[in-house]
């Protein structure tokens, strides 16, 4: 294998923090390397799609069962993987979100420990990653939906205001499912249930089922109305039974895929309900691929709050993540880096000021402590976007990338992928999110020297 010496380009050499820095990377085909086209940042443009040609359905296996707000495609995932990670590795992600990293993890048979400040992680995983070598029988599932019918207990959330958003009857048969299947013995099936309810229980509620936040629309109660007419019951039996029938079969396609590197499997810890920015991480790992929240225009937790009620949390829990959500809450430091100064000082706004220094500090929190854990010459692959805020962008690769460089990391890489569609929640497409065009994939490398 022979090493090139990779020189950043000059708009990116006016950054004096990173300016010393040359950087060794191995590379097997230097004709390739020359033939990679890099904008005038020095980021190499990409498209993971096309790098990753065997995914070509982003929601192949699991990955589709349950919505979540910007989730990864799991192209980009793949593509860190098997470029910065080797089989048996553990590679962490701190914004693990719906876990689409412990899924490719599992795949490419590497480990992952996940946090994720959404207690939802916990629900999703179990599904995500089942892991058996035997196929689910679907008489088992029917059996499982049959009793449903039984209805004997209720089960309303723990939420007070869960009347704004049902018409009551339908308030009450869905009350009688969950019930039902809170009651049921714990096991695949029951999971696979709830997952179908919870997208039967937003669908037959007033809020916006394609749009990322909890909002009564005016489109939606009109359709609720409309459905009240008609036989709205048969027809959310028949999407309980149709969803949970597509998640038997996603499950069965995975251990079909699974199976015969089923011995070499690796393990995925997950832990939602955590807060990334001051969690201590309990292991040494070989990679952190991650991708951060966004610095506006998301809030996760109260976007799956109906989620979050129907699966037992209560109003208290519920509060209390999105007080820690990131960048919602106060930064405890100030995070300075030469081109974060430059925005700072550009902002005229103060809740705009603070926002971007409580984003900063708790996104770099969780970094570090994720970074510290990483082993000498281990990869960071942190994929983010350059969002506007108040009509400034903010490139938020080359913040970290100074960040993390004066503490002793090396910068690599970054990879541009420009944006064409993304869907942000279910069948919204925004062409845009959050006024980026490109996102970024930033490597980073622990050296002997890094002091975080
Ligand atoms: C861009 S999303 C990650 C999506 C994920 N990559 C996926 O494929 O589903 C960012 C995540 O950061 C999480 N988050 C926000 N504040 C956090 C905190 N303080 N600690 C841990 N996670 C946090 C959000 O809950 C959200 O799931």
């Amino acid at each position: 294998m022979r090493l090139k010496l990779y020189k950043p380009c000059s708009r990116f050499m006016k950054n004096r923090n990173l300016e010393a820095q040359f950087t060794l990377f191995p590379t097997d085909n230097e004709f390739e390397d020359s033939k990679k086209e890099t904008t005038s940042d020095g980021a190499e443009l990409v498209s993971f799609r096309d790098l990753v040609p065997e995914i070509n359905d982003t929601g192949y296996l699991t990955h589709a069962i349950f919505a979540y707000p910007a989730k990864f495609i799991p192209q980009i995932v793949r593509y860190a993987i098997n470029t910065y990670t080797k089989e048996g590795d553990w590679i962490i992600d701190p914004f693990a979100g719906s876990g689409t990293v412990g899924v490719e993890a599992y795949l490419c048979r590497r480990n992952a420990i996940l946090f994720d400040l959404n207690l939802l992680l916990n629900h999703i995983m179990p599904l995500k990653v089942y892991r058996s070598k035997e196929r689910l029988p679907e008489a088992d599932l029917h059996k499982l939906l049959e009793g449903m019918r039984a209805r004997k207990h209720r089960f309303i959330p723990a939420w007070s205001n869960v009347a704004y958003w049902y018409a009551p009857e339908m308030l009450d048969v869905l009350s009688r499912y969950w019930g039902f299947i809170h009651n049921a013995d714990n096991t695949v099936y029951s999971t696979i249930v709830k997952a179908a309810l919870l997208k039967v229980s937003k669908r037959f509620s007033y809020t916006e089922d394609r749009t990322p936040k909890l909002a009564r629309s005016k489109r939606k109660l009109q359709a609720i109305e409309e459905l009240l007419k008609e036989n709205w019951r048969e027809q959310l039996d028949e999407m309980v039974h149709s969803l949970s029938l597509k998640t038997l079969k996603s499950l069965n396609d995975f251990v079909v895929y699974t199976q015969h590197i089923f011995e070499d499997l690796g393990e995925i810890e997950f832990h939602g309900g955590v807060d990334s920015s001051y969690v201590a991480v309990p292991r040494v790992c070989d990679a952190l691929i991650t991708s951060p929240p966004y610095l506006q225009a998301q809030e996760y937790i109260r976007s799956t709050k109906m989620e979050l009620f129907w699966l037992g949390h209560t109003e208290e829990e519920v509060k209390e993540l999105s007080r820690l959500e990131i960048p919602y809450r106060k930064a405890d430091r100030v995070i300075q880096t030469e081109t974060l100064d430059k925005v700072r000082e550009m902002l005229t706004r103060d809740d705009l000021q603070k926002r971007l220094d409580s984003y900063f500090c708790h996104t770099v929190n969780a970094l570090e402590n994720s970074m510290h854990q990483l082993k000498l010459n281990a990869a960071a692959c942190i994929f983010v976007g350059n969002p506007r805020i108040d009509g400034i962008t903010v490139e938020i690769w080359r913040i970290l990338a100074e960040y993390f460089t004066e503490r002793g990391f090396v910068f690599e890489k970054v990879y541009e992928d420009r944006i064409k569609t993304r869907k942000l929640f279910g069948a919204r497409k925004n062409k845009n999110p959050d006024g980026m065009k490109s996102e970024y994939l930033l490597i980073l490398r622990k050296s002997a020297i890094c002091h975080t």
